[in-house]
């Protein structure tokens, strides 16, 4: 007998079913909910059996279900879709009041539904959660079928889910000069070198530098430096930034070798926002708004072209279709980028960098022609160009050798790596493979400056903390030249194009998203529409002390010091010989939380300096935070002696 019935009145009670409530309020890790469907638009099916009514959603996912004056019962079907994929597994759990009721425990693929009854007598919230089994949220496709709940009182109703509002904490930079970015910078004899003072402080400005090498010009209103790099050696530049307001001079060394990309390349790629619908206009604007938005003065410098610029094979389209190279074998560009010399001129004309994408396979992930059969070409046409930064992605190598064995894993990258060693330019090599083979325990050996530890982020908490956290251990791998890169950011508005959107995280997930990107000494390559920056994700872009972190000339990353529920701290040594902490809180509710000078190793107590907040907190053996569900707090710690 239903337990419903044992609360039979002269009147039935009513029924809701959970798909017919309002799922604007539904939070999922990808996809939309589903009415009567699986998250990919199916029938819905678990085990083998179809359901013909229920929600489909995709873990983590969360519904609060307001229940109203006199709930009876709550009960669903649950279980993987038969869609998902063979990673697909997932947890589901039942909440009254705050109190699990229900845990399913780890479903997967094929395991037949579980049921659910849960009697709601007295209790005003239920709650709905989906967790990720475990692991990752890849084809975690999640279903509550038959998902009702009867009643008798006032309508069940989903509650909105809370929205955080944006906190700015990054102080307005002073008036007075101040030259930020890394106090070193790498390059290779004889090389083209563009770079450009980053300097915060009220314009016009002037700019000189001592002890520049002659090969190089500095233009003394702009900052920007242009020339090539001289012998080997290292440079020290004393460069001095001057205003209405005053002076503020600071080295830079310049060393010149075998390495490139001593601290993380910073900048922006077109992927997060335009990915298929980038085209030379949407570039220029980035690069404009480099300068325009001020990222420049806090050592933003790479602007980067993803997938999408050369032509798609035996398209009759006009603007992407055509011959895919020259009869020479020189790769061309589609309709898009009419003049990549030009384009990269104008980029180098404002003291930045440019980036271009390719795969070792016959096509890129998108479709668009690639470097197979082609690498000593395409670098060469690269390098002609005028590109700084290349990203070199597995995409359709799959069809040239299996993604088996170290071997096969490597030998694209040693290839384009030949190819680059043959033109005379400094190109940042960029390994993308999603982190096949352990990459992080190879990459620097096959010539990597940087190399994808993880598949493709998405602007969600589950995929971006569930990288970020994910990335302890890589640390020893990486260091000056050679990093490992957990993706890029998902801040602003992006969308992987056309459409585009405000990113998902909450405000606090987006200060963790930057705390621990910078902890890690990962490339921080921004993934939005420039031309749509606003205050609060330029306060997450521009904070000076808390990039110098990802920059800090010791190259160090961040390991995770210790958990405590929901409490996480992860440390790093700097150059200085002080420490960066960043404490996270990846719990649902707001925590209180401790970190100590132990935490770094210090005895006794530290100088503790807030970085977000650019504020001195005194000395302490140990200090209490506050962190918000999904926030953090980075802090320096120095020694007192
Ligand atoms: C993916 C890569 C993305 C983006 C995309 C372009 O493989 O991880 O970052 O480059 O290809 O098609």
């Amino acid at each position: 007998m239903l337990p419903f019935l044992l609360f039979a009145s002269a009147q039935n009670p009513e029924m809701v079913r959970l798909e017919d409530m309002d799922l604007s309020n539904v939070r999922q890790g990808w996809g939309n909910p589903m009415k009567n469907k699986s998250v990919d638009g199916h029938q819905l099916k678990i085990g083998g059996a179809s359901f013909e009514h229920g929600l489909g959603t995709h873990a983590v996912s969360v519904i609060n279900i307001d229940l109203g004056s006199d709930p009876v019962l709550f009960r669903a079907m649950v279980g993987v879709d038969d869609e998902a994929g063979p990673q697909g597994d997932v947890d589901f759990h039942v909440l009254c009041d705050g109190v699990e009721k229900f845990n399913s425990g780890v479903m997967h693929l094929g395991d037949a539904a579980k049921a659910v009854s849960i009697g709601l007598k007295g209790v005003k919230k239920l709650t709905l959660r989906v967790g990720n089994g475990g692991d990752e949220i890849n084809y975690d496709h999640a279903d509550w079928a038959d998902a009702m709940i009867l009643h008798y009182g006032s309508q069940p109703k989903t509650m909105a889910i809370p929205v955080e509002k944006p906190y700015i904490l990054t102080p307005k930079p002073p008036r007075l000069p101040r030259i930020n970015g890394p106090e070193v910078l790498g390059a290779r004899p004889g090389r083209d070198f563009v770079w450009r003072v980053p300097a915060t402080g009220d314009r016009p400005m002037r700019f000189t530098a001592k002890g520049l090498p002659s090969s190089l010009r500095l233009d003394k209103e702009t900052g920007v430096v242009l020339g090539k790099a001289p012998r080997r050696g290292t440079y020290t530049i004393a460069l001095t930034a001057t205003n209405a307001k005053g002076r503020k001079s600071r080295k830079v060394d310049l060393v010149v070798g075998d390495k490139i990309a001593l601290t993380p390349p910073m900048g922006w790629n077109s992927w997060n926002c335009f990915a298929t619908a980038v085209d030379e206009a949407k570039v220029r604007s980035a690069a404009k708004m480099f300068v325009e938005k001020g990222l420049v003065d806090h050592g933003w410098q790479y602007v980067n072209i993803d997938d999408c610029w050369s032509i798609i094979p035996h398209s009759n389209d006009p603007v992407l279709g055509g011959p895919q190279r020259q009869p020479d074998g020189t790769i061309r560009t589609n309709g898009k980028f009419p003049s990549m010399k030009e384009l990269t001129d104008s980029i180098h004309k404002m003291g930045l960098r440019a980036g271009i994408y390719s795969s070792p396979g016959p096509t890129t992930c998108g479709g668009y022609t690639s470097s197979y059969k082609y690498e000593h070409k395409d670098a060469q046409a690269w390098a002609d160009w005028g590109f700084d930064y290349l990203k070199y992605d597995w995409c359709s190598y799959s069809e040239v050798l299996k993604p088996e064995g170290l071997g096969n894993l490597q030998k694209p990258y040693r290839d384009m790596r030949a190819a680059l060693d043959k033109v005379d330019r400094d190109i940042v090599f960029s390994l993308c493979q999603y982190g096949m083979g352990d990459v992080w325990k190879w990459g620097a050996e096959v010539g990597g400056n940087c190399w994808r530890t993880t598949g493709d982020i998405n602007d969600s908490w589950d995929s971006m903390s569930g990288i970020g956290f994910s990335q302890n251990g890589h640390e020893k791998f990486a260091g000056p030249g050679h990093w490992n890169d957990p993706d890029m950011l998902v801040v602003g508005w992006v969308g992987w194009g056309p459409q585009l959107h405000p990113t998902k995280l909450t405000p606090s997930e987006q200060y963790t998203h930057i705390t621990l990107w910078s902890l890690l000494s990962s490339p921080l390559l921004i993934g939005c529409d420039l031309t749509k920056l606003d205050d609060f994700t330029l306060n997450l872009l521009t904070n000076d002390e808390v990039l110098a972190v990802n920059q800090d000339r010791l190259g160090k990353p961040a390991h995770r010091e210790r958990v405590v529920g929901d409490i996480e701290v992860w440390t790093r040594p700097l150059a200085d010989g002080s420490y960066a902490l960043g404490i996270f809180n990846r719990g649902d509710g707001d925590l209180d939380a401790r970190f100590s000078a132990s935490d770094v190793g210090l005895k006794g107590s530290a100088r503790v300096r807030d970085l977000w907040r650019q504020k001195d907190m005194g000395v302490m053996t140990s200090m209490s935070v506050k962190l918000k569900s999904h926030g953090c707090g980075l802090f320096k710690l120095s020694s007192v002696r």
